[in-house]
């Protein structure tokens, strides 16, 4: 778990800054939701036998004795809210949401304890066009941050949960003739989650592995359709994928698409963003059946490519305009009205006042604070009614004028 200082939350905004804009121009509304909830919402949600659940959750009683949860991802929780506070009846729904998520997972870089996600969610489309739509739109959000040539997308489908069933009934039967030669993991996950033996990293399971039955060959007519339309949108609009037969996701609710783009600039934690379609958790969850789709981002993970590659504009870190430096005992303060009259004026202006310290300190600051200009006030200046405005880069000379003159110049500027 991390802090975020002061040098790093620039970096952040802007991150932040340009999702919220993607989100409001494809119509997103931003959802809200508490960290922790019951703990059975993620066992039902996400699946009892799934990492995140068996081995990463963050799970305590409370004073009643009730078993919660700190929150692993946001999907199961804005379901819960939908169905709780009615966002699903007879309605479509296209949800964002932000903030930190919780995984008792092994620290390196790029994967933390608790991680910040961009979560987006839509309900009540069952079409390929709206998968289409935030696979578009991610693509969008990398074309603006600069990332288009640094990420890749691939793509599978997974059916719908009878024709995974019918498939994991194969490869169950399949892999038990081997159980004695499978990695511990994967023996465990025979009964309670074999998909994800798929992905054992043991050289001798991804040996059997090798000649187990593919989910393409249980595959649903119209999951099938559904795939193809996707791929269809996705090539007519130019966003250029890699189907993966095996990408199955850590999360069970999935049916049909899914997918994930992938970084290879990041070392071993790639996958920026990850999502698909969920089609049976909202009635999983006690509501009326609604077809969803979503996805979900690594903020961390974002930051640090952006930083990485160098694609965080310097205007960025800018946080300043204009520096107060003032001059002789206590003009800081008795300047103050002053200011605020300037900021009544230019309330878009970032200034910052130096309060406390000798002249050539606070000049000092001021050069270091990134500030364009300095505004210089003294005894002279506070009898007058007037400041010293210095530009602090290129070699203009500093000038001393009324306030009124100062914003006119500050304004032009
Ligand atoms: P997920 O694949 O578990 O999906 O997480 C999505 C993204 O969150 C990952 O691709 C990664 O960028 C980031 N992430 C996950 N764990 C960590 C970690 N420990 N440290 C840093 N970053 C991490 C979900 O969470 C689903 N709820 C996505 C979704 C939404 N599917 C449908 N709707």
């Amino acid at each position: 778990m991390n802090d975020l200082l002061p040098d790093q939350s620039p970096a952040w905004q802007y991150l932040e800054g340009k999702f919220r804009q993607l989100m409001a121009s494809y119509g997103y509304s931003e959802m809200r939701m508490p960290i922790v909830e019951p703990s059975g919402l993620f066992s039902r949600g996400i699946g009892a036998g799934t990492d995140i659940v068996e081995k990463e959750m963050y799970t305590f009683a409370d004073r009643n004795g009730e078993s919660l949860s700190m929150r692993p991802e946001a999907t199961a929780g804005c379901v819960r809210a939908a169905i709780q506070h009615g966002l699903l009846y007879n309605q479509v729904q296209r949800l964002w949401t932000s903030g930190p998520m919780f995984r008792y997972e092994r620290p390196q870089k790029g994967r933390y304890r608790q991680f910040y996600q961009f979560s987006v969610e839509s309900f009540g489309m069952a079409g390929a066009d709206i998968d289409a739509e935030l696979i578009l739109l991610t693509a969008r959000f990398w074309k603006e941050l600069g990332l288009t040539e640094h990420v890749r997308l691939e793509l599978n489908t997974l059916g719908t949960l009878e024709a995974r069933q019918n498939y994991r009934s194969a490869l169950v039967e399949y892999l038990t003739q081997y159980e004695s030669e499978l990695d511990e993991d994967s023996q465990r996950r025979l009964s309670i989650n074999p998909m994800r033996i798929l992905d054992s990293k043991d050289e001798r399971t991804q040996e059997i592995v090798k000649g187990a039955p593919v989910l393409q060959d249980y595959l649903d007519d119209e999951s099938r359709e559904h795939f193809e339309t996707l791929k269809c949108i996705l090539d007519a609009a130019g966003v250029h994928y890699v189907v993966n037969p095996t990408l199955v996701r850590g999360l069970d609710y999935y049916s049909r698409t899914v997918f994930e783009w992938i970084t290879d600039s990041l070392g071993a934690q790639g996958t920026v963003c990850g999502g698909g379609r969920y089609d049976a958790l909202v009635e999983l969850l006690g509501g009326k059946p609604t077809p969803a789709v979503g996805f979900a981002m690594g903020q961390e993970r974002l930051v640090l490519l952006l930083e990485t590659l160098n694609l965080i504009p310097d205007s960025v870190n800018k946080t300043i305009d204009v520096a107060v430096v003032t001059r002789g005992e206590g003009v800081s303060g008795r300047a103050m009205p002053v200011l605020e009259s300037i900021r009544n004026r230019l309330p878009d202006l970032r200034m910052q006042v130096n309060c406390g310290g000798g002249f050539k300190g606070q000049m000092k600051r001021a050069y270091n604070s990134g500030a364009e200009f300095a505004l210089i006030i003294g005894e002279d200046e506070l009898a007058a009614g007037t400041v010293t405005i210095k530009p602090l880069t290129g070699d203009e000379p500093q000038q001393t004028m009324d306030v009124n003159a100062v914003i006119g110049y500050l304004q032009a500027k």
